[in-house]
């Protein structure tokens, strides 16, 4: 079985969007199985840039997307999505993208109790996205989620909305924020309803099918595993699980559906919201990454805090996320810096971890171990082979290898999608 699943390695932005678009090319169908539009995927092709965060990132390449049912899904924000993308050429229908009929929705409730949520907390703030992705999937483990199929039962789905407002206004109140209606909320849906239903399918048969004719599936995993809602910095985090695992009950196939596990990682290191980040450079180094790595975010615009390359921390990451290989990208924004250091492990209160701790209080002291290594002057923007790249360059990637204990498969060195180098065929398993 080739299929691949490629998930973040870090906190997220290591170019998922960009390594999907460049396999999409050799897969029939793309799926997205946890996350929503909390993610922001960039490809760029050409002078055409496309910022995804519910659709696919094989659409670009006009392949079958597929979100399945571990997505928490706002009907608008795909609506607006679709409609974006068409005012970029790019059209979304029935016909190449299908939704599983038991994806839970995100309803105005739930950015609503996010946002006030966070507002409550005041400097112990998660920093989220406010797009009520923790709400939604709250609503989901909590039996009380409107899901797609719920838009073909109005009956249904009015006794549903009794019982999910029930709940969000309690807290709302509790919250001192403004109260939900029913009516206005169940009039939105119907209305929805002939616009999203004829995307809703049960997709996990199409799935079976695939496997049964050995079609190649790409899954797309949003958000990364350090962002893991048990794997990740808890409670920093957010709500789903992002491990490769995930793939699995968040589209309804088999776990020896998955085949290969490409973990994304950037060539150092950033996160965007609150949390510990124990590689994290208040410097001019630090500034320096964000400005060449244009590191602002895609979905908030919010600059992305960034740091040197944590190498423990990734490791952690290929173990718990069952990463096979990883692609390492944004090399190129470590140009012309003579020094770089890597993190080999971490020194909390006097004593010596080769991991990350579970617990809150020990990931906040977490003070990194470098090793240092040389730097490169020469350009790697743009590079297409191996040939072309520094010996200082070549000897980091392998350093990276080494301790993070996968091989790297696939290199990046640019935004653009060709600028990629292909070091072993992530396909081939
Ligand atoms: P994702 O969420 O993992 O898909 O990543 P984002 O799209 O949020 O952020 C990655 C950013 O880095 C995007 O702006 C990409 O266009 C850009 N990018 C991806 N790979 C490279 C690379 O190798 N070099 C550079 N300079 N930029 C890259
Ligand atoms: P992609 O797929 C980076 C972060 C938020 C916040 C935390 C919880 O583009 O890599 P949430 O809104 O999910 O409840 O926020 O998770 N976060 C991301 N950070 N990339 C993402 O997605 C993220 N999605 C959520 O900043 O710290
Ligand atoms: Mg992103």
């Amino acid at each position: 079985m080739a299929n691949v699943a490629v998930i973040g390695a870090q906190w997220g932005d290591e170019g998922k969007g960009k390594v999907v678009d460049w396999l999409a090319s050799r897969a029939e169908i793309v799926v997205r199985f946890q996350g929503g539009h909390n993610a922001g995927h960039t490809l760029v092709v050409g002078d055409q840039t496309y910022k995804l965060s519910l659709l696919p990132s094989g659409v670009v390449r006009g392949k079958l997307g597929i979100i399945g049912n571990g997505v928490v899904l706002d009907p608008d924000a795909l609506l607006a999505e679709i409609a974006k993308v068409g005012a970029q050429g790019l059209k979304v229908s029935p016909e190449n993208l299908r939704i599983a009929e038991n994806t839970p929705l995100i309803l105005p409730v739930h950015p609503a109790l996010d946002k006030a949520r966070e507002a409550a907390r005041g400097d112990a703030k998660i920093g989220t996205t406010g797009r009520g992705i923790g709400p939604a999937y709250e609503d989901k483990v909590g039996r009380r989620a409107i899901r797609l199929c719920d838009l073909a039962e109005p009956e249904t789905l009015s006794a549903k909305l009794d019982q999910l407002l029930l709940h969000h206004n309690a807290l709302l109140r509790g919250l001192g924020a403004p109260q939900f209606q029913k009516q206005p909320l169940l009039d939105a849906l119907l209305a929805l309803a002939p616009k999203l239903l004829p995307y809703s399918e049960a997709v996990w048969e199409r799935l079976d099918e695939a496997h049964a004719t050995n079609k190649r599936v790409l899954f797309e995993g949003a958000q990364a595993v350090m962002l893991d809602v048990d794997h990740g910095t808890y409670p920093y985090v957010t709500s789903s699980n992002t491990v490769a695992g995930n793939a699995a009950a968040g589209a309804g196939v088999a776990p020896n559906a998955i085949g290969m596990v490409l973990g994304i990682a950037k060539a150092y290191t950033t996160r965007v919201g609150s949390g510990p980040f124990p590689t994290e450079l208040h410097d001019e180094i630090g500034q320096g990454l964000g400005a060449r790595g244009r590191e602002f975010g895609t979905v908030t615009g919010r600059p992305r805090r960034c740091g040197w390359f944590d190498a423990c921390m990734v490791r952690q990451a290929v173990k718990v996320g069952g990463i096979n290989g990883i692609a390492l990208t944004k090399l190129d924004v470590l140009d012309g810096i003579t020094e770089l250091k890597i993190c080999t492990g971490y020194s909390i209160n006097g004593q010596v971890f080769k991991r990350l701790p579970a617990a809150a209080g020990a990931q906040a002291a977490a003070q990194p171990i470098y090793e240092v290594m040389e730097g490169w002057t020469q350009s790697t923007y743009g590079a297409r082979s191996y040939a072309e790249l520094p010996a200082a360059a070549v000897k980091y990637v392998r350093r990276i290898e080494e301790l993070v204990e996968a091989p790297v498969v696939l290199l990046s060195t640019s935004p653009e999608r060709d600028d990629t180098i292909t070091l072993r065929d992530p396909f081939a398993g």
